[in-house]
């Protein structure tokens, strides 16, 4: 459910800092956020299939929008292919996560800078690529966060982003969700997992807050036309994810009725890779033959004029 189109962008921007600051400690098995092998070939698959090509292409200086937990930034950088990060959100709890496991992963050069999107506290020209992953949605004047990415970058660098919710894909969602919830009761039953009380799901802030934090979702034309108002080139859209993300869906939906601690490892297993396994047919069979508005994600990227 997005926010009410009546409410303010500093309502918006309050509500994503509060759900995020509350929901940074459990986001990465939520998620199922992978910084081994599996997360840094998704996210390498990602920014390839945003450039259009360029596998192994490395950027100097990166500067990331809405890093959360780091999914996307620290696994680039794990690959080399990002040199200095500088992560950056609106949620101080999201960041000091990444922190936490950037230094876990031995990772050095990787600053922190809590900041929204619209008004980065950059030099200009700072950067060579400006990226981000799931959070062009939630941003509420996307004109003015744009010219910001432009401003903050060097002539020649790229802007990414990944994971923004289509709008079509968006609707799609709601049939595994809607399914999830029906047979949730027989699949606790089948897997030996206890349901969740209700009561407790109910009264976190997380959860009341949770309608609230998308502002967003798009069609492909809308993202190019950001970024040719913006004054980008080589301005690319494209989508992802089909099979899966409906999967997806429907899994996270039957889990999430039931106690976390109930259910079990081999079922975690079996989701995860079944997921993994749908990734990999959506990329090979149905991206490179399906117009992107499709696909439940959309990815985008361009270059700043020389
Ligand atoms: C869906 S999460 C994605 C996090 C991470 N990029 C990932 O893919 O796992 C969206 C992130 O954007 C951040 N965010 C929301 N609104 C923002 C804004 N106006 N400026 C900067 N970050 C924002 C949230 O705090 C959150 O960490």
């Amino acid at each position: 459910m997005p926010a009410s189109p009546t409410a303010t962008p500093e309502h918006i921007k309050d509500v994503n800092t509060r759900y995020h600051d509350a929901a940074a400690h459990e986001y990465d098995a939520k998620w199922g956020i992978d910084f081994g092998d599996i997360g840094q070939d998704q996210v390498r698959q990602k920014l390839v299939k945003a450039l259009g090509g360029g596998d192994g292409q490395t950027f100097d200086a990166a500067l990331e929008i809405g890093s959360g937990t780091g999914y996307f930034s620290l696994n680039l950088v794990q690959l080399g292919l990002i040199g200095k990060l500088t992560a950056t959100d609106i949620s101080p709890g999201m960041l000091a996560q990444l922190a936490t496991t950037a230094k876990a992963l031995g990772l050095e050069s990787v600053d922190t800078v809590v900041t929204e999107a619209e008004t980065l506290p950059f030099e200009d020209e700072s950067f060579d690529l400006v990226l981000g992953h799931a959070v062009l949605h939630h941003i509420p004047d996307l004109g003015r966060a744009f010219a910001e990415f432009k401003r903050v970058l060097r002539p020649s660098g790229s802007i990414v982003f990944a994971g923004e919710p289509s709008r079509y894909g968006d609707r799609l969602a709601a049939l595994p969700k809607r399914g999830g919830m029906l047979v949730a009761p027989v699949w606790r039953r089948l897997v030996g997992a206890r349901g969740r009380a209700v009561a407790e799901v109910d009264q976190s802030e997380g959860h009341s807050l949770e309608g609230e934090v998308d502002v967003h979702a798009f069609a492909p034309a809308d993202l190019r036309r950001l970024l040719e108002r913006a004054g980008f080139d080589d301005r690319r859209v494209g989508g992802e994810e089909l099979l899966a993300n409906a999967w997806g869906w429907g899994l996270r939906t039957v889990e999430s009725s039931a106690e976390p601690d109930s259910v079990p490892l081999r079922w975690r297993r079996f989701a995860f890779q079944s997921y993994i396994a749908l990734q990999k047919v959506d990329t090979r069979l149905l991206e490179p033959h399906l117009p992107a508005e499709l696909f439940y994600n959309l990815l985008v990227s361009a270059r700043k004029p020389a």
